[in-house]
């Protein structure tokens, strides 16, 4: 846009901000600049037969920070508290004698495992804290949780300029304390720690904070950012093997979608890799298999995300897996854990791909024997048809007219798909996906 453009009907200006002994004021594009601090944000004024109008462009930035780290909960390890800040960012004031503060909300199974090395943690570095152990699980994923979590942090108080509320947990307790976060005091600074491998290569990196609302999934919610996420792949021991599969199924997407070496990778050593946890190994010089794994998908699904954090674009590959998921989750909780249910979704896509001729049959192959490996489900009987047609005919509702569904077209290689899938094709692929399919299904998902 060019400053001071003007027709019969209208006139515009654009004006830049500068910032002169304390306050803003507008500078014409076309002016001679005053010195003083100016500001990406833009005021584009107009004037018309309809009157005076303003545009407003102000751009917002976030910053935060995703730190891997070894010991987290040692209190010689500095990273819990101060983690967050860049390099060179002073901790608190110079002579500053107020202590430092902090408050935790912990899912509660997690404050059983760990819940005395946090504490021991705090006091050891004279930290006035309070610790909120909460059951946050999916089928109290509520604003109730939320609500309880806003009143509890009001009555500690906290200065939201620096001290962030620190969330440790899962996916669901990472989820819940960013909504809080981001409502309180409209937005007060947080702090994710991951304890389940789905969450921390997943939750933990982006920009989504949600509740479940009216049955449907994640539907409250905000794109606000943690100040940092803090991953430390030792809570994964304490972690049943069934969730170190649900997380496997998010580090199995960003494989098909974009990273064949991470695909290969699982497919040679995701069953070794679930049943050490992903624990590092350490034996030589080289990144053993699992501290690969686990960096590529953090580093792919950063790369996806970060151009991205609002998800104006919805063309989004790491939707992958989930279009018929969130459907199918709801409707049969708790029976399916999210990372299943994703890849069901996965899986009866890898047929949908084969039917229009973009995967091969021995691709189809190495998938799901990939998947069966890795001990997730590849089918369920409520994936039913109908449930599909109709997640589709909502993505088509919510994706401004298009139905923009990931589909792999080879080992690491996907793309992202527009037109409606002719009902007659879907039909073929879950016939066939059925037939094949339905007699891998276990106890845990029927
Ligand atoms: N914000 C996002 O971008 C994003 C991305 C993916 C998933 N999610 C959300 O994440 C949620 C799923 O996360 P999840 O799979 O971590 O589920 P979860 O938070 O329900 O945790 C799973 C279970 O593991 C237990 N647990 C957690 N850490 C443990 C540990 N170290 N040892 C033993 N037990 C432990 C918890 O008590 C819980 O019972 C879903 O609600 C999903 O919507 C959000």
């Amino acid at each position: 846009m060019s400053s001071n453009i003007s027709c019969s009907c209208s006139q515009q200006t654009n004006f830049n901000l500068v910032q002169v002994n304390g306050a803003w004021t507008r500078q014409s594009e076309s002016d001679h600049l005053t010195e003083g601090k100016s500001s990406d944000a833009k005021i584009y004024e107009n004037w018309s037969e309809h009157g005076l109008s303003w545009t407003v462009v102000s751009p917002i930035v976030f910053t935060y920070r995703v730190i891997q780290c070894r010991n987290l909960l040692h209190p010689q390890n500095e990273t819990l508290l101060w983690g967050h800040l860049g390099n060179g960012q002073p901790k608190g004031c110079v002579g500053n004698s107020k202590p430092v503060r902090r408050f935790v909300v912990i899912d509660e199974t997690v404050d059983q495992l760990y819940g005395s090395r946090v504490t021991h943690y705090f006091e050891s570095r004279n930290v006035v804290f309070k610790i909120l152990p909460l059951p946050t699980n999916e089928e109290n994923k509520s604003m109730t949780l939320v609500t309880r979590i806003l009143e509890e942090v009001h009555q500690f108080g906290v200065d939201r300029r620096s001290e962030p509320i620190i969330a440790i947990g899962g996916g669901v307790c990472l989820d819940v304390v960013g909504l809080a976060a981001s409502l309180y005091r409209r937005r007060t600074p947080y702090i994710r720690v991951p304890t389940t491998l789905l969450s921390y290569v997943d939750a933990s990196v982006g920009a989504k904070t949600g509740v479940n609302f009216a049955g449907g999934k994640n539907k409250l919610g905000s794109y606000v950012p943690p100040v940092a996420t803090f991953l430390d792949c030792s809570f994964f021991q304490t972690i049943p093997q069934r969730q170190i599969s649900n997380g496997m199924a998010e580090m199995l997407k960003m494989a098909l979608v974009k990273h064949r070496g991470l695909f290969e990778l699982l497919e040679a050593e995701g069953r070794n890799l679930l049943e050490n946890k992903l624990q590092p190994q350490n034996v030589s010089q080289h990144e053993d298999g699992a501290t690969a794994a686990v960096r590529i998908s953090i580093e792919t699904m950063l790369e996806e995300l970060v151009p991205n954090l609002w998800e104006d674009d919805l063309d989004r590959l790491v939707d992958f897996g989930h279009l018929v998921s969130p459907e199918l989750e709801m409707r049969v909780l708790p029976a399916l854990l999210h990372g299943e249910a994703v890849n069901i979704d996965m899986s009866f896509m890898v047929y949908v791909a084969h039917h229009m001729g973009l995967l091969t049959a021995e691709d189809r192959g190495r998938i799901i024997q990939c998947m069966l490996g890795l001990n997730l489900p590849v089918w369920h009987r409520e994936c039913t048809l109908a449930l599909v047609q109709k997640s589709l005919r909502e993505r088509l509702k919510h994706s401004a007219g298009s139905l923009r569904m990931p589909l792999p077209t080879g080992l690491g290689r996907a793309e992202i798909f527009h037109d409606m899938i002719e009902d007659n094709l879907l039909f073929q692929a879950h016939q066939r996906w059925t037939d094949d399919l339905s007699s891998f299904v276990n106890n845990k998902t029927s």
